[in-house]
């Protein structure tokens, strides 16, 4: 038996991103975001609130990070999204969080967390409906702890973490239960045979 729980959000895992930015002054700011998701091969979509200082401070510079939240960080990671830069001047400072700044582009590198990409701003897109941050990935760096013996970000090494939109909790994600393009291959083989 179903029930109608209306309008909801109901995806689930959502990330747990944390986005860093300088803003003009060269002071960093970060926010929490769980509304985010890669939309190209090279390009990240994040839809955030205009008037959040960290938004500002990417208009700005033209250049952010996208960092994986982690369990061992979650408390740093959640203050980011409660605490806003337009209100307390020293945020990032008061985070206990890190930054270096990134090599390939004019945004902070958060030291704490094992994957983080580092994007240029390629587009804001506003429409009646929509305001998103679009940006350009241009590398990615990561934990050598994290990676499998190919030089691949092994998931089940991150132990990140992941947001639950119903009651707002964090998860801790990392199990492998099957490989994608693989686990329906049998049925796949099924219904291509019958055609
Ligand atoms: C779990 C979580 C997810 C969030 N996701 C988003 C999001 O996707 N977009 C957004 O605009 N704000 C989101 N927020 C809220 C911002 O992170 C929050 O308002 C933050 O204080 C903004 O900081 P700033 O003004 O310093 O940039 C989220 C907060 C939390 C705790």
């Amino acid at each position: 038996m179903k029930k109608e729980l209306g309008t909801i959000q109901a995806l689930f895992p959502m990330p747990v991103l944390v986005i860093a930015a300088y803003d003009a002054k060269g002071t960093i700011q970060s926010m929490n975001a769980a509304w985010g998701q890669i939309c190209d091969s090279d390009k990240i979509a994040l839809f955030l609130d205009e008037d959040h200082a960290t938004t500002k401070a990417i208009r700005e510079t033209k250049a952010f990070t996208v960092a994986l939240a982690d369990r061992a960080h979650m408390a740093e990671a959640d203050y980011v999204g409660i605490v806003s830069g337009n209100k307390v001047a020293d945020k990032f400072a008061r985070s206990g969080l890190h930054a270096t700044k990134s090599a390939l582009v004019n945004a902070p590198v958060i030291e704490e967390f094992p994957v983080t990409m580092e994007c240029e701003l390629a587009e804001v897109v506003q429409t009646e409906t929509l305001f998103a941050i679009v940006g350009k990935i241009v590398g990615t760096v990561a934990e050598e702890r994290v990676l499998d013996e190919k030089g691949k970000v092994d998931p089940g090494k991150l132990d990140a973490i992941a947001f639950d939109q119903f009651r707002h909790g964090y998860y801790a994600m990392g199990e492998k239960v099957g490989q994608a393009w693989n686990a329906g291959a049998t049925l796949a083989k099924a219904a291509l045979a019958a055609r």
